[in-house]
């Protein structure tokens, strides 16, 4: 298969600029590019001379192309200097309001993960796609605001306490290469049933500024299921990216997936996708059967319907359930899977749906706090 421009451009997406919080591609730093068989030459715009950053940045488009593209590929960087570059993005910071300050000004990308129903497999999801995210190289966060029913502590194996920093900043704990936070880490769950939504407001506010985030590619957060007052309000909270909806086939869970989207598109966030999760059980020693025991492709049809993309499926298996319960989400267990590979996939498509959804909207909107009156 030949290698395209596109492609050359989306695996340069994945590589930052270290001190502008975005990346190559967003920043339009690439030009020229030109493609021939193995052969990819482009040029590098810097505002100013910079040896150490060109440098850098070389390497790193280099090491992106091998990974996402081909790991044979030649690749040919030339350095130019553009000083006009430097005067409108200073002239573009500039023009930005004061409330446009980022909140969590290292992350690039929070994605809520939401669903109707409860019991879809709303953490399950979750927790499989932040660890295939950062499986890929990314650094990632997964956030739990399930408040009322915290899961991730059960799905990671968390039995430790977070750290404080000196200056009161909360520690998320490392696990599979996912930096996780939890309300389950700091309260018991059965006081956490009395919150009111005020009080879920505030503590997602909280974990969004007391905490020692740092640099993420990506944040996952995990919703309490439904689209009800709580949901609405933490997803007002957090300056979110884009949102996926988990569903489960049958025509129960799918009217909720309408109220999903039109929970996000309410809060004028887009919706990445919809994800069917227990889409066919296969049965552990008669791996090659699918049962399709909820009905087939509801939630790809309601996702036609509804026009937002069908990200994939999930099948329902002992495995991803077994390996959840036992603290090691399967991407991480046993990522060879067909079921790993369910999620995997589906994080790439996210990964991608996201660099569609940056280049095309607006870089400050992705950090706009709509915090409620
Ligand atoms: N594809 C699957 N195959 C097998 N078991 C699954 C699958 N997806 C989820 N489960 C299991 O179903 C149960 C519910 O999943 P999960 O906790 O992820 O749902 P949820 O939507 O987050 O629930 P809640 O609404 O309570 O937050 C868990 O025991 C989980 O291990
Ligand atoms: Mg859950």
């Amino acid at each position: 298969m030949s290698i395209n421009k596109e492609q050359v451009k989306t695996a340069l997406a994945h590589v930052m600029h270290p001190d502008e919080g975005a990346d190559l591609v967003t920043l339009e730093m690439i030009q020229d590019i030109i493609v021939q068989d193995k052969y990819i030459s482009f040029t590098l715009e810097l505002p100013e001379k910079n040896d150490q950053l060109a440098n850098r940045l070389k390497q790193d488009c280099e090491a992106a192309v091998k990974k996402f593209i081909d790991k044979d590929a030649v690749v040919d960087i030339t350095v130019g200097i553009n000083i006009s570059r430097k005067r409108s993005n200073e002239a573009d910071k500039q023009k930005q309001p004061p409330q446009h300050q980022p909140v969590l000004p290292g992350v690039k990308n929070i994605i809520a993960v939401a669903s109707g129903k409860g019991g879809v497999g709303k953490s399950t999801v979750a927790a499989n796609l932040a660890v295939a995210l950062a499986r890929s190289g990314a650094r990632v966060g997964l956030l739990d605001t399930d408040i009322y029913g915290p899961s991730i502590p059960t799905m990671f194996a968390v039995k430790e306490r977070p750290n404080i920093t000196t200056d009161k900043k909360l520690v998320p704990i490392e696990k599979y290469g996912v930096h996780l936070v939890s309300m389950g880490f700091l309260v018991d769950t059965d006081q956490a049933m009395i919150w009111r939504g005020p009080m879920v407001t505030s503590a997602v506010k909280q974990f969004m500024q007391e905490v020692q985030w740092g640099e993420l590619d990506y944040m996952v957060l995990d919703l309490p299921p439904g689209t009800g007052d709580i949901q609405l309000t933490i997803v007002q909270t957090v300056p979110l990216t884009g949102a996926v909806i988990v569903s489960t086939p049958q025509n129960v869970a799918l009217d909720d997936v309408r109220k999903g989207v039109s929970m996000f598109n309410k809060v004028n966030v887009p919706v990445l996708g919809v994800i069917e999760n227990m889409s066919y059980f296969v049965p552990d020693d008669m791996p090659e059967k699918k049962y399709y025991i909820f009905g087939k492709h509801g939630a790809r049809n309601m996702a036609s319907k509804l026009e937002v993309p069908f990200l994939g499926e999930i099948p329902l298996r002992e495995p991803i359930m077994k390996s959840s319960d036992q603290g090691t989400p399967i991407v991480s267990s046993d990522p060879s899977s067909a079921a790993a590979e369910s999620f995997i996939e589906i994080s790439n498509r996210i990964e991608q749906a996201l660099i569609v959804r940056n280049k095309e909207k607006d870089s400050t909107e992705k950090v706009e706090i709509k915090f409620r009156p």
